[in-house]
């Protein structure tokens, strides 16, 4: 019998075994007719003060039990965001050394979000929800979707990008499909996680506009349209309150205006207060620091916040048990969501299909950032000779950054996957390793087994590559940050904008040595290129994961036309970017005020009219596209109307693409200051060379909003507005006037 199916049966046999008296007693809780609000009250009805208070923390790294008394299973959550974590020990977060746990490793969100591509966000939900299920995750920790403040924050690689409006599209797909497989989305981190360094104790504060208009958009729609199940409470406070107990994060706005019926679950370790959790709208409790099961009084996980203290507050009458039960309420729908739903498929894990879907996605999600001379793609001339050079090509990236670390089944390296394809079309390659950067390569027990040990000098390791370089056709450097502290890793952010391990000298001697450098860059985040002229072509390839190499390979041949867009500005230096223009100190401990208000990304470069390296939006192609006029269906809307923007897209090159058309909207007058422009609307198509389709958009009063914060409201403030259609923020190729009535 497959293992999927005994364990079901042994559930069903497990909840069916009690006295007959109780049963008789009982309900059947396995009965799906029964709807589940019933089920919840029943159960509720049945439970005693102790199980109740069970059901709402940890009784392991990863787990909290259900009620065995009642049949209603543990809770099993998992990180998340982009592969299912190995499994851990009981109390540890040490691997647990099982040999059955390695995953696929999907592109880091960042290149989910380059994908702009809602399709993709659907796949990798359905994909890496089916590793979930199988692996008998109830919870899955993902996605994240804080906002993309400044390019030194560590978590960054984690995120979907600058702008609410992207994020939360994306996001929507990731979480539905995710569901589907009756495994929960926890969107992460609610709210304002922007920095790594002092998340435990910074205390961010900022205007309502901003937090309405920037921070909070993309869980609204995770919640609202996603209908996620459960969301992740951030450490940091907002307010002077942690994001885990803030009531008006938790109770006035999740719970209150955005009507989420779900559980709230804490980060781990983001608890505080027993009085606060409680009444902070806080639902399930893991991860608080005690002393463990071994060096615990007794059970440790007993002494969590929102165990034994809140069961004694209960009892000496100064808490009560309403907002216990709600809370009960909240966790019983996720178990009978996830754990308890009968409905769901049994799951997948490595198959080809979800091999396939990560080198898909990541092939959608590199961005050509520049081009010249079409550079790119190589050319499948027999003979070439290939230089690939950087220590990013070699090391593997899957393992490292914190929490998102993981045990893949398998990971193609850059090299590895250009090899392959140079091989197949009789190109040579040459490695050189450039640069030595981090050589380590092990998380909780995880390790690479790659020795990265290099003893030569800067001097040595350049001149080794410039040789290289200057014997091949084409150079491929590949470089950027990698997943150890300071880079692109969560619990620390990054020290500067600049490549480390003086990867700019390297970039710099090659240039001088080759006419066609390719720099591919592996990172989460923008860095700053000093040598930006000297590079031929460059590409941003992310953390692709298992595919890495594979999918990178598809862009540099041509095998797939790129078509991923930047989903964040890269600024040319530190002090443009918005928030550290305005907010000297960055990362910062405690108070913290956001000055820059809602001008973050583009809108803070375009509002305070700053030059950027390549603006959000860019990516380029192997073919053009030709855009027609913007289209609108009528010259004014009232309330409640909608307006349909249409404009033809033609690929004018020679070969099959895809294009992110962009809907930017202007609003010229306001009685606020508002941002120059905001993505309201984009669309990724498919066209043939010569193939001319039509991109509809629709547009309707919330897309021309902004939140008034005298009022406490959205408004739409009547006027004339332009709608903008482009290729990037920047290359804006048509527009439309039109009027609010
Ligand atoms: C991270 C979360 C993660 C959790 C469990 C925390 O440190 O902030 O994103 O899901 O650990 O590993």
């Amino acid at each position: 019998m497959p293992v999927k199916l005994l364990k079901t049966v042994l559930l069903c046999a497990v909840a069916l075994a009690p006295s007959l008296a109780e049963a008789q007693q009982r309900p059947v809780y396995l009965d799906t007719s029964a709807r589940i609000e019933e089920r919840i009250e029943d159960a509720l009805s049945r439970m005693t003060l102790d199980e109740k208070i069970a059901m709402i923390h940890a009784q392991s790294k990863f787990s909290s039990p259900g009620v065995p008394r009642l049949g209603i299973p543990e809770l099993w959550c998992t990180d998340g965001p982009h592969g299912i974590r190995p499994e851990v020990l009981w109390d540890e977060w040490e691997q647990a050394g099982w040999t059955n746990d390695s995953c696929t490793a999907y592109p880091a969100l960042t290149a989910l979000a380059a994908t702009w591509n809602r399709d993709m966000a659907a796949l990798y939900g359905r994909s890496i929800g089916a590793e979930a299920r199988y692996r008998e995750k109830d919870v899955l920790l993902g996605p994240g979707v804080n906002i993309y403040r400044t390019p030194l924050g560590g978590r960054n690689f984690e995120y979907m990008g600058e702008d609410p409006y992207l994020a939360g599209e994306m996001a929507v797909p990731y979480i539905r499909e995710v569901q589907k497989q009756g495994v929960a989305a926890c969107v992460k981190h609610y709210a304002l996680n922007n920095e790594e360094t002092h998340r435990h104790t910074v205390d961010i504060d900022l205007d309502d506009r901003a937090l309405y208009e920037i921070y909070l958009p993309a869980f609204r729609k995770a919640v609202v349209e996603g209908g996620a199940w459960s969301i992740m409470g951030s450490y940091n406070l907002y307010r002077g309150v942690h994001g885990c107990h803030n009531d008006r994060l938790l109770n006035h706005i999740l719970k209150g205006e955005w009507g989420f019926d779900g559980a709230v679950v804490s980060d781990w370790g983001g608890t505080h207060s027993t009085d606060e959790a409680v009444t902070g709208g806080l639902d399930i409790e893991y991860g608080t620091w005690t002393d463990g099961l071994t060096e615990g009084a007794g059970n440790a996980y007993d002494e969590y916040f929102m165990a034994t203290p809140y069961r004694d507050a209960i009892l000496a009458g100064r808490l009560t048990e309403r907002e216990l039960d709600d809370k009960v309420r909240r966790v019983l729908r996720l178990i009978f969501r996830t754990a308890m739903n009968t409905d769901k498929p049994f799951g997948a894990m490595c198959s080809e299909e979800q091999t396939a879907a990560a080198r898909r996605i990541g092939g959608e999600g590199i961005v050509l950032l520049r081009n010249e001379r079409g550079t790119l793609p190589i050319s499948s001339r027999r003979g070439i000779r290939i230089a690939v050079i950087g220590e990013n090509a070699v090391k593997m990236m899957t393992v490292g950054g914190g929490s998102s670390s993981l045990k893949v089944k398998h990971e193609c390296s850059p090299l590895e996957g250009i090899a392959a394809r140079a091989a197949a079309c009789g190109a040579e390659v040459v490695y050189a390793r450039g640069y030595v950067g981090d050589t380590t390569g092990s998380y909780n027990g995880v390790e690479t087994g790659q020795n990265l040990a290099d003893s030569r000098s800067e001097q040595e390791l350049i001149a080794e590559a410039v040789e290289a370089a200057r014997n091949a056709d084409y150079t491929i450097f590949v470089g950027g940050l990698n997943k150890s502290a300071n880079q692109d890793s969560e619990g620390t952010d990054r020290l500067s904008l600049d490549l480390p391990y003086g990867q700019d000298r390297v970039i710099e001697a090659l240039a001088g040595a080759t006419d066609r450098l390719v720099v591919a860059l592996v990172s989460g985040n923008a860095v700053a290129m000093p040598w930006v002229g000297g590079a031929d072509a460059i590409v941003q390839t992310w953390y692709l994961g298992s595919e890495a190499g594979n999918a990178l390979a598809d862009v540099l041949f041509g095998d797939v036309t790129p078509s991923g867009k930047l989903p964040f500005t890269f600024p040319v230096r530190l002090q443009d970017v918005p928030a550290h223009a305005l907010s000297a100190k960055f990362p910062n401990d405690g108070k913290t005020y956001y000055h820059e208000g809602i001008f973050v990304g583009y809108r803070g470069y375009e509002h305070n009219g700053t030059e950027v390296l390549f603006p959000f939006g860019h990516g380029l192609s192997y073919t053009t596209f030709e855009y027609g006029k913007l289209r609108a269906d009528r010259k004014s809307i009232g309330a409640g109307e909608t307006l349909t923007l249409s404009i033809d897209i033609t690929n004018t090159g020679g070969r099959r693409g895809s294009e992110v058309v962009q809907l930017y909207i202007a609003d010229p007058q306001s009685s606020l200051p508002r941002p120059v422009k905001e993505l309201k609307g984009f669309e990724k198509i498919s066209l043939e060379p010569g193939q001319t389709r039509t991109v509809t958009f629709t547009v309707d009063s919330s897309a021309l909003s902004y939140y008034d914060d005298r009022k406490g409201e959205w408004v739409a403030e009547s006027g004339e507005f332009e709608a903008l259609a482009g290729s990037s923020s920047a290359d804006i190729r048509a527009r439309a006037k039109f009027r609010l009535k």
